[in-house]
């Protein structure tokens, strides 16, 4: 199956098992905007939950708060969001489409890209248990080629983009010959500066209202909390400060499903350190991001680090966690080392101290800082998406099955009467509830229970548990391993103790 064909189930499934809706559906729907479906906002709850016993719960130092989504403008020019949050953007003067000049180009490196890999799998079919990937890689003719192509666009894009060039951009798409997908045509616009920033108003009448964003990211709420937070935690450095909360971008290349959306969540944590300490805490700090992915069992083949070339505005150093997404690596977080940027930003703007007092060394300092940024949203699609398996079984059918890492699922157990009457119904309902203190527990009643059992996979249920005519008698029930489809049979006791050996988050969590 081809990777769009691939994605396009992803988005079938999430929408036909309530996990994502698009936004506003019955009106034609809003575009880049979604919905999470009764399942959806479970698997986003559990991720949510996950991140946030990681680094909160298992960590004495580092608190979590929850800041206005509305906030002071002069927050925006202080952060250097109002001059210099912007995407280049370049309209096709035929179609009359906006594209982003810097994703246009990307999309041409990632084009030849995929030439390079088709010419390594046909080299592989040809070569069998012989190939040789780096011999084939360095010197067959067409990959060097195309190599040498990627390399000389990289450079000469990396170099636009870092002194903000934009008539080199413009030429650089022009010389690269790239087309407007739409219509065809390289008859391009100049490149302009985009804010991403949502406007809005605060007050009742136009003349006295106050112009505000909707916060483009939810790390400058720490940052104006950073005193209030360590100062009432009597937290000494270093110590972090979590939050999770929705972030809004006008995004103008609003597409590939909830990866680019114009209202997101994101899971960010401040890591506040002396100066001089940033490298140390920064290669720690990617480290144990790796790791938590890790932790997930997605494959570590599925990520991999990209190190920023051009540094944003306030950073010294700047990675991506890339995941192996349906549509290629892309960016599933970031870690950054802040420097002292943001806190003396707003120390100047404010015209408030925002100093830390050292009681070893006793001196003051603006700490520095140390970032990771997370999207909720991609890091649900990449569990989702990853997850979501179409599988032959022995028989010769099909099961298509939700392989979310357990810890994750929506729902984690289904109790399945096998037949609805004999007492079967009440049995099972009786074993709901004691289950459900512990666990997020469904009955299913309908239909026959293979067609049940194949609901709950598709669905990303682990556990199945079959009662039927034995458990009246001897208090077993069966249970149904989702990924392995092994069915054992066991007292409910014994069940209970497996299910929580199984998603015990300290055997998850213990990297
Ligand atoms: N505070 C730093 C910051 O916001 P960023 O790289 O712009 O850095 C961090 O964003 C993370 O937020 C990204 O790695 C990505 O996962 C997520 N993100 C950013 N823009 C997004 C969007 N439009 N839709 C969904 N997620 C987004």
């Amino acid at each position: 199956m081809s990777n769009e064909d691939k994605f396009k189930k992803v988005i079938s499934h999430a929408k036909e098992y309530g996990f994502i809706f698009q936004s506003s559906e019955i009106y034609d729907g809003l575009s880049a905007v979604y919905d999470y479906g009764q399942n959806g906002t479970d698997l986003k709850n559990n991720i949510k939950d996950y991140w946030i016993k990681s680094m909160v719960q298992l960590n004495e130092n580092i608190v979590n708060i929850d800041s206005a989504i509305l906030m002071h403008p002069t927050i925006w020019k202080a952060s250097g969001h109002v001059d210099a949050f912007n995407d280049p953007l370049i309209d096709n003067k035929d179609s009359k489409k906006r594209y982003r000049a810097d994703v246009l180009v990307e999309e041409h490196i990632a084009k030849i890209e995929n030439k390079i890999l088709k010419e390594v799998s046909k080299a592989k079919k040809r070569f069998g248990d012989n190939f040789d990937l780096d011999q084939f890689s360095s010197t067959n003719p067409r990959v060097v080629g195309y190599k040498t192509k990627i390399k000389d666009i990289t450079e000469t894009f990396s170099k636009a983009l870092e002194s903000d060039d934009l008539i080199s951009l413009k030429k650089l798409i022009e010389d690269l010959e790239i087309v407007c997908p739409v219509s065809g045509s390289k008859n391009w616009t100049d490149v302009k500066q985009f804010n991403l920033m949502f406007g809005t108003k605060l007050g009742a009448s136009a003349e006295n209202a106050t112009d505000l964003y909707l916060r483009p990211e939810t790390a400058q709420g720490i940052f104006v909390n950073f005193l209030n937070v360590q100062k009432t935690g009597r937290l000494k450095i270093p110590f972090g400060i979590a939050q999770i909360g929705k972030a809004f971008r006008n995004e103008i290349v609003a597409r590939q499903f909830i990866f680019r959306m114009r209202e997101f969540e994101q899971m960010e944590m401040q890591y506040f350190i002396k100066p001089g300490t940033q490298k140390e805490w920064y290669s720690k700090w990617k480290k144990t991001r790796l790791a938590w992915h890790l932790s997930l069992g997605l494959g570590k083949e599925n990520y991999r680090f990209h190190d920023h070339e051009k540094l944003a505005h306030y950073a010294d150093a700047a990675c991506d966690i890339e995941f192996n997404f349906p549509f290629g690596f892309k960016e599933l977080e970031g870690i950054h080392s802040r420097t002292d940027f943001d806190l003396s930003s707003h120390e100047k703007y404010s015209s408030k101290k925002i100093k830390y007092f050292d009681p070893q060394s006793n001196e003051s300092y603006t700490p520095y800082v140390l970032e990771t940024s997370i999207g909720l949203d991609r890091m649900f699609l990449a569990v989702f998406s990853k997850s979501l398996i179409e599988e032959e079984l022995a028989d010769g059918s099909k099961r298509v099955v939700l392989k979310i890492p357990k810890i994750l699922a929506p729902k984690k157990i289904a109790i399945l009467p096998l037949l609805k009457k004999d007492g079967l119904p009440e049995l099972s309902k009786k074993i709901i509830e004691d289950f459900k203190w512990d666990f997020n527990t469904v009955y299913d009643e309908k239909d026959a229970i293979g067609r049940r059992y194949r609901r709950q996979d598709a669905l990303g249920t682990p556990f199945c548990l079959t009662i039927d005519h034995q458990t009246l008698d001897d208090g077993t029930v069966t249970i149904r391993d989702r990924d392995s489809m092994v069915q054992q049979r066991m007292t409910v006791d014994e069940v209970k103790t497996k299910i929580k050996n199984e998603l015990d988050i300290k055997t998850w969590l213990s990297f």
